[in-house]
Protein backbone atom coordinates (compact mmCIF):
# COMPACT_ATOMS: atom_id res chain seq x y z
CA UNK A 1 0.00 0.00 0.00
CA UNK A 2 1.21 3.65 -0.78
CA UNK A 3 2.31 5.46 2.13
CA UNK A 4 -0.56 8.36 0.87
CA UNK A 5 -3.38 5.68 0.88
CA UNK A 6 -2.04 4.74 4.45
CA UNK A 7 -2.58 7.62 5.46
CA UNK A 8 -5.63 8.17 4.09
CA UNK A 9 -6.84 4.91 5.28
CA UNK A 10 -5.67 6.13 8.88
CA UNK A 11 -8.18 8.91 8.39
CA UNK A 12 -11.24 6.59 7.71
CA UNK A 13 -12.85 7.15 11.64
CA UNK A 14 -13.62 11.00 9.67
CA UNK A 15 -16.44 10.79 6.93
CA UNK A 16 -16.34 13.91 6.09
CA UNK A 17 -12.42 13.76 5.38
CA UNK A 18 -13.09 10.97 3.36
CA UNK A 19 -15.65 12.16 1.12
CA UNK A 20 -13.00 15.67 0.31
CA UNK A 21 -10.95 13.15 -0.35
CA UNK A 22 -12.86 11.09 -2.91
CA UNK A 23 -14.17 13.72 -4.61
CA UNK A 24 -10.93 15.60 -4.93
CA UNK A 25 -9.52 12.35 -6.38
CA UNK A 26 -12.18 12.34 -9.03
CA UNK A 27 -12.15 16.13 -9.61
CA UNK A 28 -8.61 17.15 -8.81
CA UNK A 29 -5.78 14.43 -8.01
CA UNK A 30 -3.10 17.29 -7.92
CA UNK A 31 -5.11 19.07 -4.59
CA UNK A 32 -5.53 15.81 -2.90
CA UNK A 33 -1.97 15.14 -3.35
CA UNK A 34 -1.38 18.44 -2.15
CA UNK A 35 -3.76 18.38 0.89
CA UNK A 36 -1.98 15.08 2.08
CA UNK A 37 1.70 16.20 1.72
CA UNK A 38 0.86 19.30 3.21
CA UNK A 39 -0.57 17.70 6.02
CA UNK A 40 2.43 15.53 6.24
CA UNK A 41 4.93 18.45 6.54
CA UNK A 42 6.37 17.59 3.26
CA UNK A 43 8.00 19.87 1.05
CA UNK A 44 6.22 20.96 -1.61
CA UNK A 45 7.37 23.72 -4.67
CA UNK A 46 5.93 26.98 -5.13
CA UNK A 47 4.16 26.23 -8.40
CA UNK A 48 2.17 23.46 -6.90
CA UNK A 49 1.66 25.24 -3.67
CA UNK A 50 0.22 28.31 -6.55
CA UNK A 51 -1.84 25.80 -7.86
CA UNK A 52 -3.61 24.54 -4.91
CA UNK A 53 -4.31 28.32 -3.81
CA UNK A 54 -6.10 29.00 -6.96
CA UNK A 55 -7.90 25.85 -6.37
CA UNK A 56 -8.82 26.35 -2.97
CA UNK A 57 -9.90 30.28 -3.47
CA UNK A 58 -12.23 29.83 -6.55
CA UNK A 59 -14.02 26.70 -5.44
CA UNK A 60 -14.83 27.73 -1.99
CA UNK A 61 -16.60 30.58 -0.36
CA UNK A 62 -14.86 29.74 2.96
CA UNK A 63 -11.31 29.84 1.39
CA UNK A 64 -11.92 33.19 -0.26
CA UNK A 65 -13.57 35.21 2.56
CA UNK A 66 -10.85 34.20 4.87
CA UNK A 67 -7.93 34.49 2.43
CA UNK A 68 -9.57 38.00 2.78
CA UNK A 69 -10.58 38.62 6.17
CA UNK A 70 -9.64 35.86 8.58
CA UNK A 71 -11.98 37.34 11.20
CA UNK A 72 -14.84 37.64 9.49
CA UNK A 73 -18.66 36.91 10.50
CA UNK A 74 -19.48 35.78 7.00
CA UNK A 75 -17.61 32.53 8.23
CA UNK A 76 -19.15 32.67 11.43
CA UNK A 77 -22.96 32.75 10.13
CA UNK A 78 -22.60 30.14 7.85
CA UNK A 79 -21.09 27.66 10.28
CA UNK A 80 -24.43 28.29 12.27
CA UNK A 81 -26.53 27.41 9.66
CA UNK A 82 -24.55 24.50 9.07
CA UNK A 83 -25.02 21.40 6.76
CA UNK A 84 -28.62 20.77 7.22
CA UNK A 85 -29.47 24.37 5.99
CA UNK A 86 -26.82 24.87 3.46
CA UNK A 87 -26.47 23.38 0.37
CA UNK A 88 -23.51 24.88 -0.43
CA UNK A 89 -22.14 23.98 -3.89
CA UNK A 90 -18.34 23.19 -3.02
CA UNK A 91 -16.78 20.28 -1.68
CA UNK A 92 -14.43 21.94 0.30
CA UNK A 93 -17.28 24.21 2.16
CA UNK A 94 -19.30 21.23 2.75
CA UNK A 95 -16.61 19.73 4.47
CA UNK A 96 -15.99 22.55 6.34
CA UNK A 97 -19.73 22.46 7.53
CA UNK A 98 -19.37 18.45 8.19
CA UNK A 99 -16.01 18.69 9.99
CA UNK A 100 -16.51 18.77 14.17
CA UNK A 101 -14.46 22.07 14.08
CA UNK A 102 -17.04 22.92 11.85
CA UNK A 103 -20.03 22.02 14.07
CA UNK A 104 -18.71 23.04 17.28
CA UNK A 105 -19.17 26.78 16.17
CA UNK A 106 -22.94 25.99 15.88
CA UNK A 107 -22.86 24.85 19.27
CA UNK A 108 -20.57 26.95 20.95
CA UNK A 109 -23.66 29.13 19.64
CA UNK A 110 -26.15 27.02 21.52
CA UNK A 111 -24.02 26.82 24.78
CA UNK A 112 -23.81 31.12 24.01
CA UNK A 113 -27.26 31.44 24.00
CA UNK A 114 -27.98 29.13 27.04
CA UNK A 115 -25.27 30.56 29.70
CA UNK A 116 -26.45 34.15 28.47
CA UNK A 117 -30.03 33.73 29.46
CA UNK A 118 -29.39 32.43 32.87
CA UNK A 119 -26.80 35.27 33.41
CA UNK A 120 -29.22 37.79 32.57
CA UNK A 121 -31.34 36.15 34.69
CA UNK A 122 -29.02 36.60 37.42
CA UNK A 123 -28.41 40.12 37.38
CA UNK A 124 -32.12 41.01 36.00
CA UNK A 125 -33.21 40.01 39.65
CA UNK A 126 -31.80 42.88 40.71
CA UNK A 127 -32.10 45.52 37.77
CA UNK A 128 -32.51 46.25 34.05
CA UNK A 129 -29.65 44.84 32.23
CA UNK A 130 -27.13 45.96 29.66
CA UNK A 131 -25.09 44.23 27.44
CA UNK A 132 -22.12 44.90 24.94
CA UNK A 133 -21.70 43.09 21.92
CA UNK A 134 -18.12 43.41 21.23
CA UNK A 135 -16.97 42.52 17.84
CA UNK A 136 -20.80 41.28 17.41
CA UNK A 137 -20.59 40.47 14.07
CA UNK A 138 -24.72 41.01 13.50
CA UNK A 139 -25.47 39.33 16.75
CA UNK A 140 -27.03 36.35 16.21
CA UNK A 141 -26.87 35.13 19.91
CA UNK A 142 -28.18 38.11 21.42
CA UNK A 143 -30.80 38.29 18.78
CA UNK A 144 -31.79 34.68 19.49
CA UNK A 145 -31.59 35.08 23.33
CA UNK A 146 -33.61 38.11 23.02
CA UNK A 147 -35.96 36.53 20.62
CA UNK A 148 -36.49 33.85 22.97
CA UNK A 149 -37.15 35.91 26.37
CA UNK A 150 -36.85 39.12 25.93
CA UNK A 151 -39.28 40.37 22.95
CA UNK A 152 -42.11 41.98 25.38
CA UNK A 153 -39.74 43.24 28.52
CA UNK A 154 -37.80 46.77 28.60
CA UNK A 155 -35.44 45.86 31.01
CA UNK A 156 -32.93 44.20 28.92
CA UNK A 157 -30.98 45.73 26.57
CA UNK A 158 -28.02 45.63 24.27
CA UNK A 159 -25.22 47.49 22.29
CA UNK A 160 -23.71 45.54 19.18
CA UNK A 161 -20.75 47.31 18.26
CA UNK A 162 -19.22 45.80 14.92
CA UNK A 163 -16.10 47.45 12.48
CA UNK A 164 -17.80 45.41 9.58
CA UNK A 165 -20.58 47.30 8.42
CA UNK A 166 -22.11 44.73 6.33
CA UNK A 167 -22.14 42.84 9.54
CA UNK A 168 -23.69 45.59 11.62
CA UNK A 169 -26.37 45.91 8.64
CA UNK A 170 -26.91 42.26 8.87
CA UNK A 171 -27.22 42.74 12.50
CA UNK A 172 -30.34 45.36 12.02
CA UNK A 173 -31.85 43.17 9.19
CA UNK A 174 -31.78 39.87 11.46
CA UNK A 175 -33.03 41.87 14.74
CA UNK A 176 -36.02 43.32 12.53
CA UNK A 177 -37.05 40.03 11.25
CA UNK A 178 -37.00 38.62 14.87
CA UNK A 179 -38.63 41.66 16.11
CA UNK A 180 -36.46 42.23 18.91
CA UNK A 181 -34.46 45.48 16.62
CA UNK A 182 -36.46 48.00 19.29
CA UNK A 183 -34.06 46.29 22.11
CA UNK A 184 -30.17 46.26 20.51
CA UNK A 185 -28.14 49.72 19.45
CA UNK A 186 -26.27 48.58 16.70
CA UNK A 187 -22.78 50.76 16.44
CA UNK A 188 -20.23 50.59 13.34
CA UNK A 189 -16.68 50.84 14.78
CA UNK A 190 -14.19 49.69 16.82
CA UNK A 191 -14.92 48.21 20.44
CA UNK A 192 -11.43 49.14 21.46
CA UNK A 193 -12.51 52.93 20.75
CA UNK A 194 -15.76 53.01 22.33
CA UNK A 195 -16.57 55.34 25.18
CA UNK A 196 -19.73 53.74 26.06
CA UNK A 197 -22.63 56.47 27.52
CA UNK A 198 -23.75 53.35 30.03
CA UNK A 199 -20.99 51.11 31.89
CA UNK A 200 -22.48 47.16 30.78
CA UNK A 201 -23.74 44.77 33.12
CA UNK A 202 -22.51 41.58 30.54
CA UNK A 203 -20.00 42.09 28.14
CA UNK A 204 -19.98 39.17 25.58
CA UNK A 205 -16.50 38.76 23.46
CA UNK A 206 -16.82 35.40 21.18
CA UNK A 207 -14.82 34.73 18.12
CA UNK A 208 -12.57 37.32 18.99
CA UNK A 209 -9.77 36.51 20.99
CA UNK A 210 -9.30 32.87 18.97
CA UNK A 211 -6.49 34.01 16.19
CA UNK A 212 -4.92 36.46 18.93
CA UNK A 213 -1.18 35.78 21.02
CA UNK A 214 -1.33 35.69 24.54
CA UNK A 215 -0.31 39.55 25.46
CA UNK A 216 -2.61 40.55 22.82
CA UNK A 217 -5.88 39.20 25.11
CA UNK A 218 -4.67 40.72 27.93
CA UNK A 219 -4.45 44.00 26.39
CA UNK A 220 -8.13 43.70 24.92
CA UNK A 221 -9.47 42.46 28.09
CA UNK A 222 -7.96 45.13 30.56
CA UNK A 223 -8.99 47.79 27.99
CA UNK A 224 -12.62 46.55 28.12
CA UNK A 225 -12.71 46.57 31.36
CA UNK A 226 -13.31 50.43 31.57
CA UNK A 227 -16.70 49.15 29.99
CA UNK A 228 -17.78 47.25 32.46
CA UNK A 229 -19.54 48.01 35.79
CA UNK A 230 -17.61 46.82 38.88
CA UNK A 231 -20.13 43.95 38.97
CA UNK A 232 -20.32 42.64 36.00
CA UNK A 233 -19.57 39.78 33.62
CA UNK A 234 -17.38 39.19 31.10
CA UNK A 235 -17.70 36.29 28.92
CA UNK A 236 -14.87 36.00 26.25
CA UNK A 237 -13.96 32.72 24.22
CA UNK A 238 -11.27 30.80 22.54
CA UNK A 239 -10.63 27.79 20.42
CA UNK A 240 -9.29 24.77 22.93
CA UNK A 241 -6.64 22.85 21.97
CA UNK A 242 -9.15 19.85 22.06
CA UNK A 243 -10.27 21.14 18.34
CA UNK A 244 -6.39 20.62 17.61
CA UNK A 245 -6.11 17.23 18.60
CA UNK A 246 -9.40 15.55 17.59
CA UNK A 247 -9.80 17.70 14.29
CA UNK A 248 -6.41 18.44 13.15
CA UNK A 249 -7.34 17.42 9.49
CA UNK A 250 -9.83 20.87 9.85
CA UNK A 251 -7.17 23.09 11.88
CA UNK A 252 -4.79 22.40 8.88
CA UNK A 253 -7.57 22.87 5.67
CA UNK A 254 -8.07 26.43 8.05
CA UNK A 255 -4.58 27.05 8.34
CA UNK A 256 -3.90 26.84 4.48
CA UNK A 257 -6.49 29.46 4.06
CA UNK A 258 -5.09 32.26 6.48
CA UNK A 259 -7.44 31.33 8.74
CA UNK A 260 -5.07 31.04 11.80
CA UNK A 261 -6.28 30.11 15.30
CA UNK A 262 -4.06 30.41 18.83
CA UNK A 263 -5.59 27.38 20.28
CA UNK A 264 -5.76 27.96 24.23
CA UNK A 265 -6.43 25.16 27.06
CA UNK A 266 -8.84 26.40 29.90
CA UNK A 267 -5.47 27.01 32.74
CA UNK A 268 -4.38 29.82 29.49
CA UNK A 269 -8.08 30.97 29.72
CA UNK A 270 -7.96 31.44 33.36
CA UNK A 271 -4.58 33.35 33.09
CA UNK A 272 -5.78 35.64 30.60
CA UNK A 273 -8.56 36.85 32.66
CA UNK A 274 -6.22 36.97 36.01
CA UNK A 275 -3.55 38.94 34.15
CA UNK A 276 -5.98 41.43 32.68
CA UNK A 277 -7.56 41.53 35.72
CA UNK A 278 -10.41 39.75 36.59
CA UNK A 279 -12.12 37.17 38.83
CA UNK A 280 -12.27 33.97 36.93
CA UNK A 281 -15.67 32.44 38.33
CA UNK A 282 -16.43 29.43 35.75
CA UNK A 283 -15.68 28.78 32.34
CA UNK A 284 -18.34 26.37 29.74
CA UNK A 285 -17.60 24.64 26.79
CA UNK A 286 -19.62 23.79 23.21
CA UNK A 287 -20.53 19.94 23.48
CA UNK A 288 -17.43 18.79 22.05
CA UNK A 289 -15.45 21.08 23.96
CA UNK A 290 -13.72 22.61 21.04
CA UNK A 291 -14.81 26.37 22.43
CA UNK A 292 -14.33 27.58 26.18
CA UNK A 293 -16.20 30.42 26.89
CA UNK A 294 -14.53 31.83 30.26
CA UNK A 295 -17.28 33.91 32.61
CA UNK A 296 -15.18 36.38 34.87
CA UNK A 297 -16.29 39.65 37.09
CA UNK A 298 -13.28 42.92 37.07
CA UNK A 299 -10.88 43.38 40.11
CA UNK A 300 -11.19 46.94 40.60
CA UNK A 301 -7.48 48.43 42.39
CA UNK A 302 -7.74 51.80 43.79
C1 LIG B 1 -15.38 35.71 13.91
S1 LIG B 1 -16.44 37.09 13.95
C2 LIG B 1 -17.41 36.70 15.39
C3 LIG B 1 -18.76 37.39 15.39
C4 LIG B 1 -19.63 37.10 16.60
N1 LIG B 1 -19.08 37.64 17.82
C5 LIG B 1 -19.87 35.64 16.76
O1 LIG B 1 -19.33 35.01 17.68
O2 LIG B 1 -20.65 35.09 15.96
C6 LIG B 1 -15.37 38.37 14.57
C7 LIG B 1 -15.98 39.76 14.44
O3 LIG B 1 -15.24 40.66 15.24
C8 LIG B 1 -15.15 41.89 14.56
N2 LIG B 1 -14.03 42.63 15.17
C9 LIG B 1 -12.76 42.21 15.38
N3 LIG B 1 -12.04 43.16 16.02
C10 LIG B 1 -12.88 44.21 16.22
C11 LIG B 1 -12.74 45.49 16.84
N4 LIG B 1 -11.59 45.88 17.39
N5 LIG B 1 -13.82 46.29 16.88
C12 LIG B 1 -14.99 45.91 16.33
N6 LIG B 1 -15.18 44.72 15.73
C13 LIG B 1 -14.15 43.87 15.68
C14 LIG B 1 -15.00 41.50 13.11
O4 LIG B 1 -15.35 42.56 12.25
C15 LIG B 1 -15.96 40.31 13.03
O5 LIG B 1 -17.25 40.71 12.65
Amino acid sequence: MKSDEKFVKKLEFDEAVIRLFKFLERENPEVKNFLIKSYKGLLISPETEERFYNYFISHSIFSTATVANPATSVITELLYKGAEKLNLPSPIDQYFLRSKAGRSIKARLKAIEEELHKIIEEYRQKRAVLIGNLGSGPGRDVINVFASHYRNTLDVRAVHIDKDRFAIERGKRIATIKKVNHLIDFIEGSFLKYKPVKKFDIILLSGILCPLEFEICIAILKKIKQSLKNDGSLIAGNVSKKMLKEDPFTCHLMKLGNWRMVFKDEDELKQIFKKAGYEWKRCFTDSYGFNIMGVGTPHFYF
